[in-house]
């Protein structure tokens, strides 16, 4: 999505500008710009369509510009109102280029307000901020932030923006509604992001706006406001956990993620499980049995929906209750019928989600029981929900999610067995499952050694256009998650089916053309799955199996991925990190940005 980094200080802006983008680049955009206004009031003004570093070439060209421009803000922008092109591109201006503004989010009204706006001012670009450019610009009485209360009673739905006045340099005004705002002192100057992760190397404590508050910058100091009124806020201490790590000796962050997933996962059991007594040792967890749970809902999008459909698999086979995973954006297309004895998870790596946001809001104002698995410290849902756990995978740089998917299955994994000990379970299967969970971080580095046999594998598949993956029970959502992330990665059309459901349709594709990769590790249901495995041999086409090494019909897949030895379940685990780099190796053999696949954002703060 968008993101805005903002500067004032006594020295000049345009590097410490740029630098912050290239902290927020990890997060996926297309263009990216910044203003910066000197003591004067003139204005330096640059932007690029693609990278940072496009931006950077064009900031350093005019190097022979030595005006200390002290106030500024910077974007970057991921297209919703307008393709990619430098017109559309942030920051944009009023008609008189006095006022310049950043914007994170969509202004739903846009439209209302422009055909308003335009019989008084031309635009020259199709974005919506635009029009707030021009609505601050009709609305100026004399002083910026009397301005932006106005304006932002104007706005609809969510956003954060940051805006400088060219006329009174020094000043700049930020407002938070929806996307996350943050601001800080450091030694040159006061800053403002949108992103904690950008800031951990530039300060050590911040303060995060909420929901309806603007921040005022005069001068290199900041207040912050609700509704008029100057408020207090105590600053937070950047979590060392949530510090943006180096990429060390790996090609990209995406496949150092994958790497992590052993020591994230001792992270995720940490303080939660004793492993000596075999037991849950977490309140929170704990604390979950004592509420009345009747169904469980969990409300999440992209890579946390097919780990939410996992989790519900084990909350019905380990705890008994009936469990739903629902994709964040058709709960909010949907009649919502709220129940008491229905918790609510919602379950984000960012915690800022703008359709999972959303979703909570409305089973919040309905009262009823919300339990939040967020990743991101601090973060919104983490805020905003009556219950949380954080899924500790540590900070997700690039686009991919991979260690949090699994730190999120095993957080979910913890809390199906917390449940049903409180129910049905029987301690000895839970004593059992938990001495297995010991070995899992293990079994994911026996895991990671094949990754030379996997690569050779993905650059032989690589060669292919489509691609079907298969998986039953567990492994139907597993088989979805590996499928996203072949696609977004590699480019490559992969679509996930339930084994059982090739027959009715989907078959009629299977060609030695297009392949199939299958999830079927010893279990109940292999027998089934080998059945369809068959069914795909007998159309010649290429098979993926990825499977238990004792596995009994080898002969009949064109390639395999042997697991290391596990229980059924915990080979979900194993099965998902061999996916995970399979997609990256066959992103690599096609020579793709891993780190940051086209059209795509990190944190999906739009609707
Ligand atoms: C895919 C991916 C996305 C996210 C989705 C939800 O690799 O990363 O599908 O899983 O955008 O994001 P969060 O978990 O931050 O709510």
């Amino acid at each position: 999505m968008c993101w805005i980094f903002a500067y004032n200080g006594d020295t000049d802006c345009r590097e410490k500008l740029v630098n912050g983008l290239r902290l927020l680049e990890y997060r996926g955009y297309d263009s990216a710009g910044i203003v910066g206004v000197s003591k004067k009031k003139e204005i330096f003004l640059e932007k690029a369509v693609g990278r940072v570093s496009a931006l950077a070439s064009k900031v350093d060209a005019r190097r022979e510009d030595i005006t200390l421009y002290t106030t500024g803000i910077a974007h970057t922008r991921w297209a919703t109102h307008g393709w990619v092109t430098q017109e559309n591109t942030h920051p944009h201006h009023s008609s008189d280029k006095r006022f310049y503004i950043v914007h994170n989010g969509i202004i739903e009204n846009y439209k209302d307000l422009k055909k308003d706006l335009e019989k008084s001012y031309d635009f020259y670009s199709e974005t919506d901020t635009e029009v707030v450019a021009k609505l601050i610009e009709s609305l100026y009485d004399g002083n910026l932030k009397s301005t932006m209360e106005k304006v932002s009673t104007r706005l609809v739905w969510a956003y954060s923006l940051a805006v400088v006045d060219s006329q009174n340099p020094g000043t700049i005004v930020g407002i938070k509604l929806g996307s996350p705002l943050i601001v800080w002192t450091a030694t040159d100057g006061i800053y403002i992001s949108s992103d904690v992760n950008a800031l951990s190397a530039l300060a050590e404590t911040y303060t995060l706006l909420e929901d309806n508050e603007m921040v005022v910058i005069e001068w290199k100091k900041y207040s912050i406001y609700m509704a008029g009124k100057q408020i207090e806020r105590v600053s937070e201490k950047i979590d060392a956990s949530q510090v943006i790590d180096e990429l060390g000796n790996f090609n990209s962050f995406t496949e150092k993620e994958i790497f992590d997933i052993p020591s994230v996962l001792e992270n995720v059991f940490s303080g939660r499980i004793d492993f000596e007594k075999k037991q849950i040792n977490n309140e929170t967890l704990e604390a979950l049995g004592d509420l009345d749970i009747k169904r469980i809902c969990i409300v999440s999008s992209g890579s946390s929906y097919y780990a939410g459909d996992m989790g519900c698999y084990f909350f019905r086979k380990f705890a008994g209750i009936p469990c739903q995973a629902i994709i964040s954006s058709e709960f909010l297309s949907d009649v919502f019928l709220p129940d008491d004895t229905t918790l609510y998870v919602f379950l984000s790596q960012s915690g800022e989600t703008a359709d999972v946001r959303e979703s909570m809001k409305i089973v919040k104002a309905k009262g009823c029981m919300t339990f939040g698995v967020v990743n991101v410290v601090g973060s919104t849902i983490a805020r905003m929900a009556d219950h949380w756990l954080y899924s500790h995978a540590g900070v997700e740089v690039w686009v991919a999610s991979t260690k949090n998917v699994i730190a999120q299955v095993a957080v979910l994994l913890m809390m199906a067995v917390s449940l049903g000990l409180k129910k049905d379970m029987q301690i000895t299967d839970a004593r059992d499952l938990i001495a297995e969970m010991a070995d899992l971080p293990d079994k994911i580095q026996e895991t990671l050694m094949k990754g030379p046999k996997i690569k050779k594998i993905a650059k032989k598949y690589a060669t292919y256009k489509h691609m079907f993956v298969l998986g039953r029970n567990y492994f139907y959502p597993v088989a979805g998650e590996a499928s996203l992330k072949c696609k977004e990665l590699s480019y490559i059309h992969c679509e996930s089916y339930s084994a059982g459901e090739l027959k009715h349709g989907p078959l009629a594709l299977v060609s030695k053309k297009f392949p199939t990769m299958v999830f079927n590790p010893m279990g109940k249901f292999y027998a089934k799955t080998i059945s369809n495995v068959q069914e795909v041999a007998a159309r010649k086409g290429p098979i993926l199996g990825i499977i238990s090494s004792n596995d009994t019909h080898k002969e009949l897949y064109t390639d395999t991925i042997e697991l290391p030895e596990t229980s059924e379940l915990l080979s979900v685990f194993t099965g998902l990190v061999s996916s995970y780099l399979f997609a990256l190796y066959l992103a690599e053999a096609l020579d793709r940005d891993v780190d940051k696949p086209r059209n795509l954002a990190k944190s999906v703060t739009v609707d």
